[in-house]
């Protein structure tokens, strides 16, 4: 009996998290405006400077002397994350998870890391070592934005 009911309630917390799931799927499609429309802009910017040192330094391909332009966004950039994510903002289509808010120390420190692996890349850009320059990049992506991500932003399905 006491079986029963504990199966009954495990049923009842997956329906549950399965209407969480669609819920978070109907905002998903909301359109982001404001503060975090910006904020999404600036991250597809790091994405698009991702790619072109990618293109630059790993690839061997393009003016590599212009791969410090785009290391220099990120760190630029970086000091200011934290106040793309006001406290009691708009949030409608955001991917953002609450821990932004909640965790604002780990948060500001994972932008602090970034801009940390950011600097290591442009010196490796200016040493001009190519598997310096990988070693920098690859750490920038995965330390420096996935650091960030795995705690801050909601997973891509
Ligand atoms: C300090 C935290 C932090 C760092 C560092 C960071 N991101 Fe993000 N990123 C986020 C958060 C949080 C979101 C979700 C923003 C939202 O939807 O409100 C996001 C969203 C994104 C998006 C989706 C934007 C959109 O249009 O919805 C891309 C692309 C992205 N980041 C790329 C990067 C890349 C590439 C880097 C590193 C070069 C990086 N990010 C570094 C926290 C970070």
């Amino acid at each position: 009996m006491r079986k029963l009911v504990l199966a009954s309630l495990a049923a009842a917390s997956v329906a549950a998290a399965v209407g969480g799931a669609t819920l978070a799927t109907a905002q998903e499609k909301e359109k982001a405006t404001g503060i975090t429309a910006y904020r999404q802009s600036v991250m597809d910017s790091f994405g698009a400077d991702s790619k072109a040192l990618k293109t630059l330094l790993i690839d061997g391909e393009g003016p590599v002397d212009l791969a410090p332009l785009h290391v220099q966004y990120m760190i630029d950039m970086a000091p200011h994350i934290p106040d793309l994510f006001p406290e009691g903002g708009d949030n409608k289509g955001s991917h953002a998870l609450p821990a932004v808010w909640k965790d604002r120390e780990g948060f500001k420190q994972a932008a602090d890391n970034f801009k940390t692996k950011a600097e290591a890349l442009l010196a490796a850009t200016e040493g001009g070592d190519k598997k310096e320059m990988a070693m920098a990049y690859a750490a920038l992506g995965k330390e420096g934005c996935g650091g960030c991500h795995n705690d801050y932003r909601e997973k891509e399905d």
